[in-house]
C-alpha cells in the first residue's frame, strides 16, 4: 500500500508551470528517487508535498487519507519531515538545541537531560553520530546533514524527503550516508531522495520518477532499468560527450610554481614544496581524493592563501606578493569549489553578483553613481551567453538564491570568466551539477583553451580528468606525486598514487 500519493499536481510560478499534472507515489520502506534537470520541478514538488508552497491544482493523500498543509509545521506534526538543499541550523547554537529548537512548547517543560540521551540512542541507532554539544559552526557539512536527519526523526517522521543530499558529500561520506538510508529503511521509513546521478539512484531506490520541464516522465523500477535509459528519460536527448578539441601549441608557459609550501607552526605542510607548470593552450587536470591540498593550492594562485616558501611565476612575472584583486586584473580568474562561501552572495540578484568583482569601475560606477542600464546589459549578455535560467520575468534581478545548483555556478563562470582572463583555476566546478549543466561547463573549459588560455582543473571525478586534461597531475598528502601526459596514463596507475602509492612501490 502506497503511504503517500500525490494526483495531478500543478503549480505555476508568474504563469509559468513549474509542477504540471505530476503524480507521485510513495510506499513504506521504499527508497524513491527523483530524478530531473535543474528546474525540472523536483524541489517545488516537494515543497508543496512539505507545506511551504501550497499546489494550485491537485491533491495529496497521506495514509488513504486527504491532507492539506498550510505549513511545514503540518507536514511535521501528521509525519513528513524534509531536509533542504541549504540546511536550516542555526549556527551558533549546539546540535541538541537545534534538534529541540521549537518543541519546547508553553507549559511543556522539556527535560534537556532526557532529550539528549534520546538524541544520542536515535544516533546510535542509525549511525548517524554527532556530539550534542558541538555548535553547528563546528561541524563539516556532512556532520550539518546528520543533524538535519536527526532533528527529522526525533521529530517521528515516517516519511523523509531529501533535496540533493549527496550534493555537498564526497564520495565517501556518500557511501556512509547510503548505509544510514538503507537501515532508515530496514525499519520502514519511506524516503524520496532528490538526485541527479544515476550511480546513486542504481544504487540506492527501489523506484524512480523522473521530472523533465515541470512534468512526470516516467517512473520505473529502479532494477529494470540502467543509466543510460534514465539519463535518456531525464534530458530527453542524446547527449554529446565529445568535445572539438583544437591542436594548440603548448609552448609557451602561462603558469609555474617553484618549490611551493604552505606550512602553520609544526604541522604537517598542506602544500609540500610543488613544482608546477602550465603552459598556454591546455587544460592541466589535477587529480586526487578530497582534501589532498588542492583547494590550498588553487587559493595560492588566486592568491587567498600566502605561501611560506617558493615562487610564483606568472607570464613571467613574480607574483607572490600581488593581491587577490590585481591577480584577477591580470587575468587570473578562480572558481571556487564552495559557491555559496567564496562565490556568490545569495540575497543579492544575479545583476549585482556578476559585477562582485568589478562594481568600483567603468562602466558600472561613473563618477560614484552605479551605471544601472550598465550593470543591466552585463546581465543581459550574461544570461544569454551562458544560458542562465532566471525565474519567470524577473530576469537579472531574480535572487541567486532561488536559483538552481547549475544556474548559480554559471552566474559564477560568468563572473569570472571575462575577455582578460588568461588563467582560470577551477575547483571541482562541476560538483553537484546534473548532466546538462555539467556538459556545459566542460564546454566552457574547452573553448578556454581551444582560445590559448590556460586552465586548471581540479577535480575528484576522474571521468571529467580524462575528458578533457591534456596532462594530468596527481595530488596526495600536500604534494604532487605524478605528472603525465594524458596519452600515456594508465587508468590504475592513476588510481594508486591517488590512493597515496608511490611510483617506486609500485615497482
Ligand atoms: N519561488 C519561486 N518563484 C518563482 N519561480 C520559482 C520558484 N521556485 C521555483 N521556481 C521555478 O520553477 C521551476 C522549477 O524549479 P525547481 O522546482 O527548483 O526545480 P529543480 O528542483 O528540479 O531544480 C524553475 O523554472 C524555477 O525557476
Ligand atoms: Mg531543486
Amino acid at each position: 500500500m502506497n503511504i503517500l500519493e500525490m494526483k495531478h499536481i500543478g503549480k505555476k510560478f508568474s504563469g509559468v508551470y513549474a509542477n504540471e499534472k505530476i503524480d507521485l507515489s510513495v510506499a513504506k520502506g521504499e527508497i524513491h528517487a527523483l530524478l530531473g534537470e535543474n528546474g525540472a520541478g523536483k524541489t517545488t514538488l516537494m515543497n508543496i508535498l512539505f507545506g511551504i508552497y501550497s499546489a494550485d491544482e491537485g491533491e495529496i493523500f497521506w495514509k488513504g487519507k486527504q491532507v492539506h498543509f498550510h505549513s511545514p509545521k503540518d507536514a511535521i506534526a501528521e509525519g513528513i519531515g524534509m531536509v533542504h538543499q541549504h540546511f536550516s541550523l542555526v549556527n551558533k547554537m549546539t546540535v541538541l538545541d537545534n534538534v529541540i529548537l521549537g518543541l519546547e512548547k508553553q507549559g511543556f517543560f522539556l527535560d534537556r537531560k532526557s532529550a539528549k540521551k534520546s538524541l544520542e540512542d536515535l544516533a546510535e541507532r542509525y549511525g548517524l553520530q554527532v556530539d550534542p554539544d558541538a555548535r553547528i559552526s563546528e561541524l563539516s557539512v556532512g556532520q550539518q546533514q546528520r543533524v538535519e536527519i536527526l532533528k527529522a526523526l526525533y521529530r517521528n517522521v515516517e516519511l523523509l524527503i531529501l533535496d540533493e543530499p549527496t550534493g555537498v558529500l564526497t564520495p565517501k561520506e556518500t557511501e556512509k550516508f547510503f548505509s544510514v538510508l538503507r537501515k532508515l529503511k530496514a525499519e520502514g521509513y519511506a524516503v524520496i531522495i532528490i538526485t541527479h546521478r544515476m550511480s546513486e539512484i542504481m544504487s540506492i531506490s527501489d523506484r524512480v520518477t523522473i521530472l523533465r520541464d515541470g512534468k512526470k516522465i516516467k517512473d520505473l523500477v529502479t532494477k529494470d532499468t540502467n543509466p543510460t535509459e534514465l539519463s535518456n528519460y531525464m534530458i530527453g536527448r542524446q547527449l554529446d560527450y565529445n568535445f572539438e578539441v583544437k591542436e594548440t601549441e603548448k609552448k609557451e608557459i602561462a603558469l609555474q610554481l617553484k618549490d611551493i609550501t604552505v606550512k602553520k607552526g609544526h604541522k604537517k605542510p598542506v602544500l609540500d614544496q610543488i613544482n608546477l607548470e602550465v603552459y598556454k593552450g591546455e587544460i592541466l587536470g589535477i587529480a586526487g581524493v578530497d582534501g589532498n591540498g588542492q583547494k590550498e593550492l588553487a587559493e595560492v594562485i588566486a592568491g587567498i592563501r600566502k605561501i611560506s616558501k617558493g615562487e610564483i611565476c606568472y607570464m613571467g612575472e613574480e607574483i607572490a606578493s600581488w593581491k587577490i584583486k590585481e591577480r584577477f586584473e591580470k587575468g587570473i580568474s578562480y572558481i571556487s569549489d564552495d559557491r555559496h562561501r567564496d562565490g556568490l552572495v545569495l540575497d543579492m540578484n544575479v545583476e549585482e553578483n556578476l559585477i562582485l568583482r568589478q562594481y568600483d569601475k567603468k562602466p558600472f560606477l561613473k563618477n560614484g553613481i552605479f551605471q544601472k542600464k550598465a550593470i543591466k546589459e552585463n546581465a543581459e549578455k550574461a544570461i544569454e551567453k551562458y544560458h542562465i535560467k532566471t525565474s519567470g520575468n524577473q530576469e537579472g534581478e531574480t535572487p541567486v538564491k532561488f536559483m538552481s545548483g547549475g544556474n548559480q555556478q554559471k552566474v559564477i563562470l560568468a563572473r569570472e570568466i571575462t575577455e582578460h582572463s588568461k588563467l582560470i583555476i577551477a575547483n571541482q566546478p562541476t560538483r553537484g551539477l546534473d548532466i546538462g549543466a555539467t556538459q556545459f561547463v566542460r564546454q566552457v573549459w574547452m573553448d578556454q583553451r581551444n582560445e590559448g588560455k590556460s586552465v586548471i582543473l581540479i577535480s575528484a571525478d576522474l571521468e571529467e580528468i580524462m575528458q578533457l586534461s591534456d596532462r594530468v597531475a596527481v595530488m596526495f598528502g600536500g604534494k604532487i606525486v605524478g605528472v603525465q601526459k594524458k596519452e600515456e596514463i594508465e587508468m590504475e596507475q592513476l588510481g594508486l598514487l591517488m590512493g597515496g602509492i608511490t611510483k617506486e612501490e609500485m615497482k
